[in-house]
């Protein structure tokens, strides 16, 4: 039996990937895909997951566009990491394929409470204010969802857009802390993870080394997406973030890590967005999420490039 999941993302070519690999995945059905904003803005990113699913062959896929800023305070982008379209690196032509009509947070409540209990699994791969606008207006959907698997977050390995914290938690810092205190089950992906999977040469020439329009825009899509962070981290690639979320519902053994607490600041300038997970248990808090810290790195490219040179 198929996973029935919406994936919630911001493309982003690291969401590209994830995308991919779902729509190549016969383990996993895509029951919907939300766009959120965060990478670029809301007007991009749901234009992207069309042009990404049209690349897939997959034109039958809904997409629904969410919340275009975050649930207070200005929207941040990151056009710096992945260009003005927000899938720089690859030339892709406009979608033809259909926006649906109904609002990304109807979408999900409606699913949610129309599918037995349960039986949805929420993939979040940018800002969370989509889930947790959902979560605020219909606060029942909570016990009905079956697992939240989230790209975001850091703890040993710090923040990527301030000291403390990392970009999908810092652009809206309160849907994350209404999301992670749903009471749902929740695995969090964070950058102590993503940055234990990084491009190599010899990881993006594989993709390339496909022979199709697909290989050839994840190759273009991580050649330019990693610069920026080679140049950071001065590492030979870029740490490969959205595709780990799907990684882990196709083989979980990949990851290790530990149930704890995992709170998110909300009020200081200083350290906003930073998640603050208990990994050494000192407090007495609920132990809310599993929180990754290990990554097979080498059997996570081995899963995305096969899966990926399944799609012509
Ligand atoms: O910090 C990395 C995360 O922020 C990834 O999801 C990337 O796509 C951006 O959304
Ligand atoms: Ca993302």
């Amino acid at each position: 039996m198929a996973e029935k999941i919406i994936i919630d993302t911001d493309p982003g070519q690291d969401d590209a990937l994830a995308i991919l690999l779902a729509l190549a995945s016969p383990e996993i059905e895509i029951v919907g895909i939300t766009a959120a904003a965060g990478n670029v803005p809301l007007t991009l990113t749901e234009k992207n997951i069309r042009k990404i699913c049209e690349l897939a062959g997959r034109s039958d896929i809904r997409v629904y566009a969410g919340c275009d800023r975050p649930m207070e305070g200005a929207l941040v982008t990151a056009e710096y990491v992945h260009g003005w379209t927000g899938i720089d690196g690859a030339t892709l032509p406009d979608p033809t394929m259909p926006l649906q009509d109904r609002h990304a947070v109807d979408f999900i409540i409606e699913t949610l409470m129309r599918e037995p209990e349960g039986t949805i699994t929420l993939c979040t791969l940018g800002p969370l204010t989509n889930l947790a606008t959902a979560l605020t207006r219909a606060p029942e959907i909570a016990g009905r969802i079956r697992r939240i698997v989230s790209m975001g977050g850091g703890l040993f390995e710090g923040g990527n857009i301030t000291p403390a914290a990392e970009f999908n938690i810092y652009v809206d810092p309160k849907a994350a802390a209404i999301v992670f205190g749903c009471g749902a089950p929740i695995v969090i992906i964070p950058l102590d993870v993503t940055h234990k999977v990084l491009t190599t040469r010899s990881r993006v020439a594989a993709f390339r080394d496909f022979g199709t329009a697909v290989g050839e825009a994840v190759a273009g899509w991580l050649e330019y997406f990693e610069r920026f962070d080679v140049a950071k981290y001065g590492s030979e690639g870029g740490p490969l973030h959205d595709p780990n979320v799907i990684a882990y519902l196709l083989k979980p053994e990949l990851y290790v890590g530990r149930q704890c607490n995992v709170e998110v600041e909300t009020v200081s300038e200083l350290t906003r967005g930073m998640t603050v997970a208990d990994w050494w248990g000192v407090t007495d808090r609920r132990k809310n999420a599993l929180f990754m810290g290990q990554v097979d790195a080498d059997g996570f490219f081995a899963l995305l490039t096969e899966r990926l040179s399944r799609l012509r």
